[in-house]
Order: C-alpha cells, then sequence, then structure tokens
C-alpha cells in the first residue's frame, strides 16, 4: 500500500464560512490526511490581526467538526510552519491564492502549492455586517490622548470622533487639528448625551472617579486610565455599578493586553519553570515637572506606577495576603517604594516602582526548575527567555509589536463590547480590585502616618 500523503494548511477562520470550507475541501483533495493549523488568538494579534471575534477554542472547534479535517494544530509563532512541516513530515502546503509567493520559503521543507480562493467571501466582510462601528468619546487631554486616537485607526470596530475637556481654549485647538475628532465639548452632560456608547478617560487621577461613574450611570462603557479610583470601596462600587447597568468596565492597563504578554502567562501556566516561588518587577520614570503639572507628580509612584508591577505579580501569584512598603518620600509624596506582598503558599512579590530614581525595568519570575526574564521595558512585552542551570534548555520567545501598543487593548475592548461580554479574561474585576489593592493599602497607611505625625 502507498504511503499516505499528508496535506497542511493554515488559517485564523474566524466566523467559518463557505470561502474556507471550500479551502480545505480542495486542500483534502490533493492528498489523504488534512492538518489545519489555527493560529492563536495572541500570534493573531502579534501579526497585527486585531478584530477577530472568535477565540482560540471556539474557532478550533469549528474546524474540529469538519468531515474532511483529520486533525487541528494550534500555530504559536512565526517558525512553527517549518517545524510542523518536518514534525508531521508534511507532503504539501496548501494555501490560498491571497497568499501567492508569500510562502515560497517553504519549497524547502515541503511541496507548496497556492489553491484558488472563493470570490466575495472573506471573515473581514462578515465581521462588518454583523457587528456595528462602535462610536466612542475621549475624555480629557491626557498623556496617552494622541497615542490613542493614533492607535484606534488599528482598530476598525471603533469610531473615535468626540472628545470632552473642561478646558474651552485647549478643546478648540485640538478639534481644529484633528480631523477625524469632529465634535469638542466643555460640558460632560452634554458630551454623555450625545451617541456614543463607549469613552476612554485620560485625565488628572483624582477626577476617575466621579468622571467613570457618571459615564456609567449614563449607559456607556468605560476604559480608563489607570488607577480608576484612589480611595477604598471606590473601585468595587464602580464596579457594581457598571454590572448593574451591563456595561464594561475596564482599566486601560496596556500591559494586560499585550500578544506577548499573554503568551508568557500561558507558558508559565504549563509549569515551564516548575513552582513560580517569587516575582520581581521593576517600573521606573523620570518625570520632567515641565512636561506633567505638579498635581500628576505630586500623586506620587505608587500611584502613577504600581499597578504595572502589580499586575504581573497578581496574575502570576494571584490576590495577595500581606503587603508592606519601603518608601522614600520627598516633599510630601513618594518618590520611590519597594512594595513585598505575600500570596499563596508564600510566595512573593517585589514590585520596585520611582519617578525620583531610574533604574533598570526588568522583571523576573523565579520557580522551582527555572525562571523566566522580560528585558526593560517588561511592560512593553516584546520578548521574554526562559533560563535553566543547563542553559542548553533556554529558550527565547520573540513577538511582533505594533505601535506604543495602545492597539491591542482598543482591540479587546471593542470586541468584548461587539460580543456583549462584560469581562475581559486578560484583565478581570477581580484582577483590577487585586492590583488596586496595593495602592489603597499605600494611601491608607500614609494616612494613618500623616494622622500620627499630627497627634503627636
Ligand atoms: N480563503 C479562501 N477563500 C476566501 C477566504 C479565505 O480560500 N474567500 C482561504 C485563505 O486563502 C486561507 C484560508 O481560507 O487559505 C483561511 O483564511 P483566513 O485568513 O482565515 O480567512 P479570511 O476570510 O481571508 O479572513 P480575513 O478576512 O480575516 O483576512
Amino acid at each position: 500500500m502507498q504511503n499516505k500523503k499528508t496535506i497542511i494548511t493554515y488559517g485564523t477562520y474566524d466566523m467559518l464560512h463557505i470561502g474556507h470550507m471550500n479551502l480545505l475541501e480542495r486542500a483534502k483533495a490533493l492528498g489523504d490526511y488534512l492538518i489545519v493549523g489555527v493560529t492563536d488568538e495572541n500570534y493573531d494579534r502579534s501579526r497585527g490581526k486585531l478584530n477577530v471575534s472568535q477565540s482560540t477554542a471556539d474557532r478550533v472547534k469549528a474546524i474540529e467538526a469538519l468531515d474532511f479535517v483529520d486533525m487541528v494544530i494550534v500555530e504559536k509563532h512565526k517558525n512553527q510552519k517549518a517545524e510542523d512541516m518536518v514534525k508531521y513530515d508534511v507532503d504539501i502546503f496548501a494555501i490560498g491564492d491571497d497568499w501567492v509567493g508569500a510562502f515560497d520559503y517553504l519549497n524547502e521543507y515541503t511541496h507548496v502549492e497556492y489553491l484558488p480562493r472563493t470570490e466575495g467571501i472573506s471573515s473581514t466582510k462578515l465581521r462588518k455586517e454583523n457587528f456595528d462601528i462602535i462610536k466612542m468619546g475621549i475624555v480629557g487631554l491626557g498623556r496617552d490622548t494622541q497615542a490613542f486616537i493614533d492607535e484606534s485607526g488599528f482598530v476598525s470596530s471603533i469610531k473615535v470622533n468626540r472628545i470632552y475637556a473642561n478646558d474651552f481654549l485647549e478643546l478648540k485647538a485640538f478639534t481644529k487639528e484633528h480631523k477625524t475628532i469632529k465634535y469638542g465639548h466643555d460640558n460632560y452632560d452634554e458630551f454623555l448625551d450625545t451617541s456614543i456608547e463607549a469613552v476612554y478617560i485620560d485625565t488628572a487621577l483624582e477626577q476617575h472617579y466621579t468622571l467613570i461613574k457618571r459615564a456609567l450611570e449614563a449607559g456607556k462603557h468605560v476604559l480608563c486610565e489607570n488607577p480608576l479610583a484612589l480611595d477604598k470601596g471606590e473601585l468595587k462600587e464602580l464596579l457594581s455599578l457598571a454590572k448593574r447597568e451591563k456595561k464594561l468596565l475596564l482599566s486601560a492597563l496596556k500591559t494586560a493586553f499585550l500578544p506577548a504578554f499573554n503568551q508568557l502567562l500561558q507558558e508559565l501556566g504549563t509549569g515551564v519553570i516548575g513552582d513560580i516561588k517569587e516575582v520581581r518587577a521593576t517600573r521606573t520614570s523620570l518625570y520632567k515637572e515641565k512636561d506633567y503639572a505638579d498635581t500628576f507628580i505630586q500623586q506620587g509612584a505608587t500611584n502613577i506606577l504600581s499597578s504595572y508591577p502589580s499586575l504581573l505579580v497578581n496574575k502570576i501569584l494571584g490576590k495577595s495576603k500581606n503587603i508592606t512598603f519601603f518608601d522614600q518620600e520627598e516633599e510630601g509624596y513618594d518618590i520611590n517604594n519597594l512594595i513585598v506582598t505575600q500570596h499563596k503558599n508564600g510566595a512573593l512579590g517585589i514590585s520596585n516602582v520611582a519617578i525620583g530614581m531610574k533604574s533598570e525595568g526588568d522583571a523576573v519570575i523565579s520557580g522551582t526548575k527555572g525562571y523566566a526574564y522580560i528585558p526593560a521595558p517588561w511592560w512593553l512585552t516584546k520578548t521574554f527567555e526562559f533560563r535553566f542551570e543547563d542553559s542548553h534548555k533556554s529558550h527565547t520567545y520573540k513577538y511582533e509589536f505594533e505601535g506604543c501598543g495602545l492597539r491591542y487593548m482598543i482591540a479587546e475592548f471593542s470586541s468584548l463590547i461587539q460580543r456583549g461580554k462584560r469581562k475581559s479574561k486578560m484583565l478581570s474585576p477581580s484582577d483590577m480590585v487585586g492590583i488596586n489593592r496595593v495602592l489603597l493599602e499605600y494611601n491608607d497607611s500614609k494616612k494613618n502616618k500623616n494622622k500620627k505625625e499630627e497627634e503627636a
């Protein structure tokens, strides 16, 4: 008997359609055994495919259900195709002719065949037909406003066309300069009364709570810069309000949505470095007074920056039990803070944040078998390495990183709204509460210290 002929093909297969089915049938007809590689969501996002509507698991399930497909695998990174050719002893790599030439380099491993694509249908087209574009407004003229506008241009499901700011002159200058932002409002109620469905808040930190509350009460989904709230109880109150109003409230902690960051968490979950005993992360930034208002700097390093290391620590080790602060103060606010948190089974989180000192912004996750190293700036995760005592076993993961990273967060925010979801797996309400807890405890400890000093 002749050897079976193995065919392999890859794709996203979002909202499985007749074009996909035709292609897969054509591919199967080339041989006996058809392997389909479905792209992982983190890989898709890292190669700029930001608007996929179904999760990897749902897309895999849909392909598995097809009679003529024999095996489904998940494609996680760029070099995997060549590895798969060898691993599965592939005879033909088949792909639609929209890719002509793009995979010729694989001829080194197998025979590459470009098959005719079905005209008039695509996942992009189906997404456009099935999902409405979300109208969004910006609240404030903050540090990331410009970047947010630029990056939202890469997310096809969202349209940013309004802005609210309380400084009329600044607002006028801004709308004059930005042709896509057609409408400027200096009255928040009027702004909220328009047809926008969602807002992005980027204002002074102490205004966040009130602005979020009013937006949720007006029935808008909210994406807000960190931290969402500076006082105890406020974040939980806002999350309950969002739940009651059936709206999405998401913290704009961009690291949480980066493809490489999510891939790192996935890999750690497989136990690659054993039991995790310690997570260390540093985030420092030298804010210049000329660039940032005094009131911003006076919020101190912990309020401004701790959400980032707290994200890494909480995502890996879960909720913190005890929190200890070793802070350095100048002119009444912390310029440097070493935050030590204790977690389940005694694991330690060590976060260093500073605005009055510069340090190496890397992160190390230590386990019983080895450790993960994320080079600076770890919060813009592009690459990470698993290192072991036997250095031959060490391996590095590298991901593409487009723009300043905001587009991944904007894509997740809009995709959740479109799918009627009110929680992100990448940054759940309980993640947000855990992250916020660190700075709340710090603010509390500072208040108590000041009170004691006044009484003494
Ligand atoms: N395909 C096809 N005919 C179509 C659409 C896709 O033959 N009308 C093929 C592609 O060439 C590829 C496979 O189906 O080999 C998976 O493509 P994918 O990119 O997942 O589908 P698209 O509909 O092209 O998705 P998108 O619009 O998001 O790019």
